[in-house]
């Protein structure tokens, strides 16, 4: 009995200690009333269903299944089963009390041949999801494109490499505005143009898995890394532009939503003081987050890049640059972290070895010498650094004009394996590191908006642990925990608990 009493004693205690942990210093009552708070996700690392429903391989299937190519030697082909668990996925947002919701369209969903036939059934897949989320009051955000190029398409011209990619992109989007506009409210053009054109044109490390010879001999096969990744990061740009062009004669009036894209942008402090490093730092924004928004906000590439990369960089056309000067509406921001940048333009292997990230001339590091950046975390690169979300947003705020910002995605990665059933996950459902973070990054971003920063909504990173690309699943990052020993069931990890605390009215 005494025993008993103890044991209820010592739970209390912790279930006190772990309440006060869970309860964040602000609510969303702080935020603006018309502010979004959702999760994220995209087709191929939720959906599964490869192979179903008439769906077209996309490049990121072709690639998932050479040997090396993931690190944990899984594919594509099932996610986590969203395909056909959505109404269950709404439950856990619903539970959540998140208003939005991050999804992607699968192109080769749509147009297993890229263009021409449209697959009904894709088609009908996604009014039934965007339906039930609409049903639920969560407002859907779409991403046309999140990596998941048609085979086809790679085949035919090399995708992303020519510019014949204009119009098959601009015809499927055109397709997705006419089937679901009326109910989506929120397009997303492209997810993270900068990782497809580094990660898969310069690195090589996702799909298509281009590189030059030097300095990757052994990874790809084909490739050049100086010149391809801005061959793509071009006519990504020119795609966004046909269609939001398109969106803004034909549908935007009569449907009344917005087109943007989404960034992938760390926040960079100089390693010190010097003149180079902070020089460095500048470029390191140019390569990141200029390359980009120079082209959509002032209709040219930062001149940073132009001297640096020459004749290597495409220029725009009069015409181009016009279409493509304003073509945002807003822009979506996936930042997780900061680091110390140092110069490195002197170089000379890298000189001579050119390709897109040593053009920036830069090394980007979490130690600078004397201070670390902010907390490691399991995830090893994530470092929590919340003071960079304030900066990175006035930082959009002051030179690219008072663009509305959402936070597409931010949060925290563990590493792990698919093989842990969730009995011996304590330590990934007792996640106080990633409430640590976004408990710290909430208040950065709303004293970016007392700053008058323009940001309309924060997006979590992810509701469900998922198959994180070249990682597969060895990185968890959702606010619930899935078993991929057990059917894939899903339970919420402590961070599900402190988000839909955030997320309660209070009184
Ligand atoms: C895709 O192309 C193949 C070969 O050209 C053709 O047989 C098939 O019907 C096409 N499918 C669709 C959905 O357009
Ligand atoms: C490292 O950065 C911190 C600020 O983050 C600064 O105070 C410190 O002086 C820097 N160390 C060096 C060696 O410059």
């Amino acid at each position: 009995m005494a025993l008993k009493t103890n044991i209820i004693l010592i739970l209390s205690v912790v279930v006190l200690f772990e309440t006060q942990l869970c309860k964040s210093e602000i609510n969303r009552i702080d935020f603006p009333n018309d502010f979004y708070f959702g999760t994220g996700s995209s087709a191929i690392q939720y959906e599964g269903a490869a192979e179903e429903d008439g769906k077209g391989p996309s490049v990121w299937d072709t690639f998932s299944h050479i040997p090396g190519k993931i690190t944990d030697l899984s594919t594509s082909g099932i996610g986590v089963d969203q395909y056909h668990r959505y109404q269950e996925d709404i439950q856990l947002m619903k539970d959540l009390g998140t208003n939005s919701y991050r999804l992607s369209i699968s192109w080769p969903r749509i147009f297993p041949n890229g263009s021409g036939e449209i697959n009904q059934a894709g088609v009908d897949h996604y009014n039934k999801f965007i339906n039930a989320l609409v049903a639920e009051g969560i407002e859907p955000f779409v991403t046309l494109y999140h990596w998941d190029l048609p085979q086809v398409l790679e085949d035919k011209y090399n995708g992303w490499l020519s510019s014949e990619i204009i119009k098959d992109y601009a015809n499927f989007a055109e397709t997705c505005f006419q089937k679901f506009g009326d109910r989506v409210k929120f397009w997303i053009t492209m997810n993270e143009p900068y990782t497809v054109a580094v990660q898969g044109y310069d690195f090589g490390r996702q799909a298509p898995g281009h590189c030059s010879l030097l300095p990757s001999p052994l990874f790809c096969k084909i490739g050049n890394s100086a010149i391809e990744p801005y061959i793509v990061a071009h006519n990504f740009i020119r795609s966004h532009a046909a269609a939001a062009d398109i969106y803004r004669k034909r549908y935007k009036g009569i449907q009344g939503g917005s087109i943007g894209t989404i960034l992938n942008a760390l926040w960079f402090v100089p390693a010190t003081n010097t003149e180079r490093d902070i020089v460095a730092t500048q470029r390191a924004k140019d390569f990141m987050i200029g390359w980009f928004l120079d082209p959509f906000v002032f209709g040219d590439y930062p001149s940073s890049m132009k001297s640096r990369v020459g004749i290597r960089l495409p220029k725009f056309s009069q015409a181009e640059s016009a279409i493509v000067k304003g073509s945002l509406d807003f822009v979506g921001i996936n930042h997780f972290t900061t680091y110390y940048v140092k110069d490195d333009s002197m170089n000379i292997t890298k000189r001579i070895l050119k390709d897109a990230l040593t053009d920036t001339g830069a090394v980007f590091l979490p130690f600078n010498g004397t201070h670390f950046i902010g907390e490691m975390t399991n995830s090893l690169w994530v470092f929590i650094a919340p003071e960079g979300i304030r900066s990175l947003m006035n930082y959009i705020r002051l030179k690219y004009g008072n663009l509305p910002i959402f936070i597409t995605e931010s949060g925290l990665p563990d590493l792990s394996t698919r093989l842990i059933p969730v009995r011996h996950a304590y330590f990934y459902l007792n996640d106080l590191q990633r409430i640590r973070y976004h408990s710290s990054y909430l208040p950065s971003l709303l004293a970016s908006i007392k700053d008058g920063c323009n940001v309309k909504g924060y997006f979590v990173w992810a509701l469900l642990d998922n198959w994180e690309w070249d990682n597969g699943y060895s990185a968890r990052t959702g606010l619930y925990y899935v078993d991929y020993t057990d059917n894939l069931k899903r339970y919420p990890k402590k961070s599900a608990v402190w988000y839909k605390n955030f997320l309660k009215p209070t009184n």
